[in-house]
Formats: C-alpha cells, structure tokens, sequence
C-alpha cells in the first residue's frame, strides 16, 4: 500500500501535483495519505433513506472540481479516487521488481493476466477463454477488421452512425483487401427496435459476412437491440461483431445474453476505468477464423485461446489494477443503482431541452436509450455553445456540426449540475435568437 511518506517523497509526483487546481490537489493529496482523510464511500443504506445524500457522496470520490460540470462522459469518464489509488498501488507494488518469481515482471503483453480478467468476466458475462484485454475499443475493432478471414467481395454491414474507431478498420480492409463496406441508415430517432431490425433486414445480402454495429451509438446515443440483431444474424449464417465501446458501467451487460459472437469496448468511458483499459471478447467457436494483428510468441496457439490476441508485448500492468477496482467500485454502488440513475438524469435533462424547443434525436423507446441525450438545437451553433460553456462557466459538453448536441449523464453528476446547465443554455440561446 502507498502511504503518503512514500509517495510525496518522489519528485515526479510532486511535480504532477503542482499542476492540479487546488481542488483537485486537495483530493489527490488525500491519495497519499494513509486512508483517513479520504472520502469514505456512503453506507448503501443511505441511498435508501436519501438517496439525493447518497450520490451527493459518491461525487466526492471524483476529481472534478465541484464547480465543474461534466457532461460528456461520452467521451472518456473521470477515474474516482479508490481507482487512481489502485493504480498508483500497482505502480509502487510492480516497480520494486521485487517478484517472487525472478521470470516473473511486471508486463502485461506476454501474460494471462487471469487475476484482472476473471473480475472483468464475470461483470460483462463472459468467460475467462474468451476475453482479452486490449488497450481500448479501436485496437479490438482493429483485431477484428484486420483479422477476420473474408475475400475480396464479401460484405460487412454497418449502421451510419459508426465512430472513426469502429468504422475505419473497415475502411482500410475494404481498400486494401477489396471486401466492401455497405450501411444502413437508421432514422434518427427510431421508435421501436421493429424498425431498426427492419432496416438492417432490408440491407443483408447474399454476400453479407457481418454485421458491425455499436451497441451505443456515439452520435445519438441510441441503444441498439442487440440481441435481436444477433438472433437475426445467426438465423441467416452472418457474424455480429458489436462496438460496446460505451455500455460497461453505464448499464447492466451480459454478452452471453446478447448472443453475439464479437463484442468490444473501453471501460475507460462509463466504468470510469484508467484510460487505456478496453477488451475484446469473442466466442470460441469462432476464433480460428480470426488472425492475430499485433503478434509475438502465442499467436499460433490456439490452446491459449482468446488469451493469443492480448499477447501485444509490454504494457502498463498498473492500468489493470485501476481497471479490477473500477469494476468494485461499480459493483459497491450496484449497476442497478448506476443504470437508473443514468436513465433518470439523462431523461430529465432530455425532457427539459425538448421544452425549451430542441428537436429530440434520442429515441421515445426507453430501451432504445439510456445515458446519452441527443438534440438538434438550431441556430444555435454547437461549437460555438460548448466554447462558451467551457471558458464562461465551467460547464463541458460535447455535439456535432453544427446544431447537435450530445448530453452524456454520468451518476455523478448532481442536479445543481444538471440545472446550471439548463440555466446558461437559456441565457446563450437568448444571445443567438
Ligand atoms: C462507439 C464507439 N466506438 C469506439 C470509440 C473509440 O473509443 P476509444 O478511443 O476508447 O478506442 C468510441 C469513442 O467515443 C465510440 O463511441
């Protein structure tokens, strides 16, 4: 265990601190000390008696200053303190290169890494064989684009709102190997998954080797039915490859249940994990059909099974403790708590910019939906608002040209945060109407 002697005596942790806010400083400090002036986390029994005190406590195990209001988790999500202590723990323990085992270091890349992987497989719903841990959602979109076995003329079907890391794997295989990327184009919003699966239907054909699809929009938001799309796939002989990038932490997943046979994601957003923890996960029954990419000893052994594709040569083992206590963090909260609160906020904040008259892209279907609100909001011009958020009044979101306005919710986030941010929309569209 780091305690504070140790930790403030290096002068590179010094140093990272004098560039915190004093906040900030204030509550990373408390990660030096010996456990008693940090935040405690609240009784689970409070949320029942007050639950407005309950998450009031929990955002005090965040960095983020007070004054600051996060909404675009969408993007990346902040680590709490019990998530950065692990990982600076993982540094203090792994650098002594004190190991027991003098073949034993501290490299990620070349290990089964069963003690970070088993947590992480029984929260998604997994298991251990079919699981790798990669870097983010990109580098395991990557393995799959590069490493599936197809011909020149196969299809791979996608939705049009794919973010550059899912699609654009793609794209290079298609213009480097000749497979063709087709897409179907989802109504923005859709009502009810009837419709998405009717247009995905409409768009398969006889040369359709996959489906790759988000799991979570990243440009609406948009939950997509992913277990009926699986059984769709399966019942025509086409593989479903899913960008979960933005479902673990931000609600309950069990990849077994949605029956896909490829799923990727980076916890680092809505588990709150440190940046750089993602994974892929695929089924055993069709894992010969896909190469390795990055490769060193392994990648021909099949015995290793999903284990071969996290064989990607030294990494930051530390980041993996961060990703096993961002994991208990959830879980002490309880996805359930976590899911319906995300619903709560993000419908709430939702419902309050379609009274103020914005155009809704977010779908009227709740399983459609979850921690992501969209809204087109013209004249306003997105980036000129989230400019003028940011520098005026702390306040960070994140929309697309030129009037899209993508809300993310986090748990954390408190009402007083969600109204400031209603309040100063009110006053800058009133500058621009
Ligand atoms: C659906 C989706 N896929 C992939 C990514 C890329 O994530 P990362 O940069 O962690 O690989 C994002 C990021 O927003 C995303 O929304």
């Amino acid at each position: 265990m780091l305690n504070r002697r140790n930790f403030l005596s290096t002068a590179a942790a010094v140093a990272a601190f004098a560039a915190f806010q004093p906040e900030a400083f204030a509550r990373m400090e408390m990660l030096a000390a010996d456990g008693s002036s940090r935040p405690k986390m609240p009784p689970r029994s409070l949320y029942d008696q007050n639950e407005e005190a309950y998450w009031a406590e929990i955002r005090k195990q965040f960095l983020i200053p007070d004054d600051e209001v996060y909404l675009n988790n969408g993007t990346v999500g902040s680590s709490p303190l019990p998530v950065l202590q692990a990982v600076f723990d993982g540094f203090y323990e792994t650098e002594k290169m004190a190991q027991k085992n003098p073949e034993e270091y501290p490299i990620w890349g070349y290990e089964p890494y069963t003690e970070f992987r088993d947590p992480l497989a029984g929260f998604i719903g997994v298991n251990r064989d079919e699981l790798a841990l990669l870097r983010n959602a990109t580098e395991a979109n990557s393995y799959i684009a590069n490493g599936l076995e197809m011909k020149a003329g196969d299809e791979v079907l996608m939705s049009d709102q794919e973010h550059p890391g899912g699609e654009q794997p793609w794209n290079l295989r298609a213009k480097r190997y000749g497979v063709v990327v087709k897409k179907f184009i989802l109504p923005k919003p859709p009502k009810n998954a009837g419709e998405i699966l009717n247009v995905i239907n409409d768009a398969i054909t006889p040369r359709t080797l996959i489906i790759f699809t988000s799991h979570i929009s990243t440009a609406t938001g948009l939950v997509m039915p992913v277990k009926e799309i699986s059984a769709l796939a399966r019942s025509k002989g086409i593989l479903t490859a899913i960008d979960g990038a933005h479902v673990p932490g931000m609600m309950r997943l069990n990849i077994h249940e949605l029956g896909c046979d490829m799923y990727t994601a980076s916890p680092h957003k809505w588990l709150q994990a440190p940046k750089g923890s993602g994974f892929l996960f695929m089924r055993e029954d069709v894992m010969d059909r896909v190469w390795n990419t990055i490769v060193t000893h392994g990648w021909d052994d099949p015995k290793l099974k999903a284990e071969r594709f996290q064989h990607i040569g030294s990494s930051n083992v530390p980041l993996l403790w961060g990703l096993r206590a961002s994991i208990q963090f959830a879980n002490e909260i309880g996805m359930d708590r976590i899911e319906k609160r995300h619903r709560k906020m993000a419908d709430h904040l939702h419902a309050e910019m379609v009274k103020r008259g914005a155009e809704s892209w977010t779908s009227p279907d709740p399983t459609l939906r979850c921690a992501i609100a969209t809204v087109n909001v013209p004249p306003v011009k997105r980036m000129d608002l989230e400019n003028w958020l940011w520098s005026n009044h702390k306040i960070r979101i994140r929309g697309g040209e030129p009037s899209k306005l993508r809300l993310s919710t986090p748990y954390f986030l408190l009402p007083r945060d969600v109204n400031r941010f209603l309040e100063k929309f009110d006053e800058y569209k009133k500058t621009v109407a």
